[in-house]
């Protein structure tokens, strides 16, 4: 379903992606994990089109991924969203639906349910009319995972959404993961933290400039792996 080969970035003609290749099916729900600088989020947006590569193809369903975003919905790392931004809860959730409604035309009676029915799920349909500044960590995930959610996607791409929340918004994101992947979609998530959210995933790809393993946890987490990785020891990790 996407197939990212020998995708390779620079940044100021150093490498911060090296060759990574890697395909990803249907139903699953793959962790993206590494340490910080590692280039786990160059390699999402690099797959989204959103920077220049050096080398490589990404194809999703055999077209090149960046110009078949219609069907891709991606939550960029939080810190790296302007929250000053003066807009509601119910517009960003809304934006989803653009590409269907066109950026002047009123939105359909469809898409508002969908927005409607996507805040329903993450629970924060009460504040679809507050500002998205006043919101708290784990409140502005919800409103991100509920503007993926309206767009209908198969594919789903979310950079580090455990970061600064509480307990009970990762527990509604892991089980929207889990519903997303019964209906058959691809899930690709940053997750910063090693620990036990590792136990979501169906498949892990380590990744410190080069592509270092990608599998099931066992084949991932080996210690030699997880040294050559982050220095640390895989009892750190996996206690
Ligand atoms: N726009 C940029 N220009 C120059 N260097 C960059 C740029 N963006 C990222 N880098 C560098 O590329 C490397 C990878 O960065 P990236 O943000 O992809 O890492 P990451 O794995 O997502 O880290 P984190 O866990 O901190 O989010 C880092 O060394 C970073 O400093
Ligand atoms: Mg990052």
């Amino acid at each position: 379903m996407v197939e990212v080969e020998n995708l390779s970035v620079r940044y100021r003609g150093r490498y911060a992606l090296e060759a990574i290749s890697f395909k990803l099916e249907p139903s699953q729900i793959v962790g993206i994990i590494g340490p910080n600088g590692a280039g786990k989020s160059t390699m999402v947006k690099a797959m989204l089109g959103l920077i220049p590569i050096a080398s490589g193809t990404v194809k999703f369903c055999d077209k090149p991924l960046r110009l078949n975003l219609s069907k891709v919905a991606y939550v960029p790392q939080r810190a790296n969203i302007d929250w000053d931004y003066p807009t509601t809860v119910w517009n960003v959730v809304m934006m989803a639906r653009t590409v269907k409604t066109g950026l002047f035309r009123k939105p359909s009676r469809m898409s508002e349910e969908l927005a409607k029915a996507a805040l329903e799920r993450v629970g924060i349909l009460d504040l679809r009319d507050r500002q998205i500044g006043e919101l708290s960590g784990g409140q502005q995930q919800r409103v991100f995972l509920a503007r993926s959610l309206a767009k209908q996607a198969d594919l789903f791409i979310f950079d580090e959404p455990f970061t600064g929340i509480d307990r009970r918004t990762e527990d509604i994101i892991f089980e929207v993961f889990e519903e997303l992947k019964v209906q058959g979609k691809t899930l690709l998530v940053i997750n910063h933290d090693l620990g036990e959210t590792l136990n979501y995933y169906d498949q892990l790809l380590l990744l410190n400039k080069q592509l270092i393993a990608f599998g099931c946890r066992q084949e991932v987490l080996t210690a030699t792996n997880i040294q050559q990785t982050y220095g640390i020891s895989l009892r750190l990790v996996v206690a």
